[in-house]
Order: C-alpha cells, then structure tokens, then sequence
C-alpha cells in the first residue's frame, strides 16, 4: 500500500468540486466560486512540479477567487525561494484574485519573508491576521495557530469594523482552530490535514496532523463556524497517499 501510495496515488491529482451551503451568504454572492489550494509542502523539483500541475488545474477552472490555505514549503532552505516563485509565478495571471495565509511548515528554520516576497511580487494578498475587501466579501487571514503567531481577536475585530454587513469567509491553516474562531464569520477553509494523507479501508488514519484531528477532510456545516477542510496537494511525514488523494477542492458558495 506504501509503495503504490507513493509511485501512484500521491500524484494522482483530482478536481473535486462542493456545493457549500451556507447561512447568512448573501443572495448577490450565489454561485461564488473559490479554488481551494493548500499544502504543496514544496522541497523539491518533484513537490514542485505537483504543485504547478494544482496551480494551473486551478487557473483553468476559472474561479472567482483561489485561495492558498498554507503549507508552501516543507522547510526553508536558500534555494527553495527561487524554485517556490516559480511554482507560483502562474497566479500573476490571476490579476490579483489570489487570497493566502502561512501554514506552520512556512516558519520552520525561519520566517515567512520570503514567501511574503513572492506574494508581493506576484500581486498574492498574503493575509497575517488581517483582512481585505475583494468582490464585496470580507476575507479574513489568520495566521498559524501552530507557529503561535494567531491572532484571531484582532483579525475578526478588523473584519467587523471593515465591513459589519459584508459577507466573510476565514482562511486559517490549522482546521481545529475553528472552535477558537469568534463568531461572525459565514465560512472559514482551511488544509493542514492532508485529509489524513494515508486511510486504511474503515477510515482510520495512522497519523493524523496536530489540530487537524477533529475536522480532517471536508465540509463540515454544523462547527462553530462552517468550515471546508482540503485534502491538500503535497505529503507530509511520509511520502506517500493511500484512499486519499491530492485535491484542487473547487467550492461554489450558495445562501442555506
Ligand atoms: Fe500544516
């Protein structure tokens, strides 16, 4: 199962798409579209490469908005910016309709810098417990709960004063972090999980991610907060996919 999960499935790339029902959206908003990306923990020319195959399945869905929900890189190293620009390079295409926020693996050996860099020169709106009006929906960014550089107080504080009638959607890496969300929020997407990465037939998973145990993989309407967990793109831990593979997650947002 390990070996055809990592010659196989882990590169089995799907475009999934989800009806979100969702309470409180806005009628005006019916029918928004978001591509969900998370995960590419790119090391290598490998991860790479699955990574741009997400980033142009993705652009070729045309969504209204794609969303980059964390985990870029598996761990910084000096030669992993030019090669992480690359990957993202195609989003420049998106004309500035690209949402992100860091994941945990983004701060192992140092800070986000770089990836803030890229998104700055690709017009990638990296959100660190902050928030920005785009199509007339609040998207609020919070930072990893994991590398302890959340704020969600002050992210949803500067939603509700930006915007208190306008539609928001939460983008937080860490999926069980959602319990510690103010409420507010219509929806919150996070990955972090890789939805299990490796389930056995039954559904039991071997290793499940640090705050990704309760909400592991999909929608989940009745949370605190609705929230969407992706599969993600890449592997952590051990490279290798089994009954779980890599998602470009296309959502389309709908009043309940
Ligand atoms: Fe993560």
């Amino acid at each position: 199962m390990f070996v055809y999960g990592a010659i196989c499935e882990r590169k089995n790339l799907q475009v999934r798409h989800f009806q979100l029902p969702l309470p409180g959206w806005p009628s005006t908003r019916a029918g928004y579209r978001i591509a969900l990306l998370a995960d590419f923990h790119v090391q290598n020319l490998d991860t790479a490469e699955l990574a741009s195959q997400a980033i142009h399945l993705a652009i070729a869905e045309q969504p209204d908005m794609i969303v980059l929900a964390g985990d870029f890189v598996d761990d910084w190293f000096p030669s992993l910016p030019p090669l992480l620009g690359d990957v993202l390079a195609p989003l420049h295409q998106m004309k500035g309709r690209v949402v992100a926020i860091p994941g945990n693996h983004d701060y192992f050996s140092a800070p986000p810098d770089a990836l803030a860099t890229i998104c700055d020169e690709l017009g990638i709106l990296l959100l660190r417990n902050s928030c920005e009006v785009l199509d007339g929906i609040c998207w609020v960014g919070v930072d990893s709960y994991q590398a302890r550089a959340s704020k969600p107080d002050q992210a949803m504080k500067a939603a509700q004063a930006l915007g208190p009638d306008l539609p928001k959607v939460v983008l937080w890496h860490e999926p069980d972090a959602v319990d510690f969300l103010p409420t507010g929020a219509n929806l919150m997407l996070s990955g972090h999980s890789h939805g299990g990465q490796f389930v056995l037939p039954g559904g039991w998973a071997p290793k499940h991610s640090t705050m990704g145990r309760k909400y592991v993989r999909g929608f989940y309407p009745h949370a605190k907060t609705p929230i969407f967990v992706t599969s993600g793109v890449g592997t952590t831990f051990l490279p290798s996919r089994f009954n779980c593979p890599p998602e470009v997650a296309i959502l389309t947002l709908n009043p309940a």
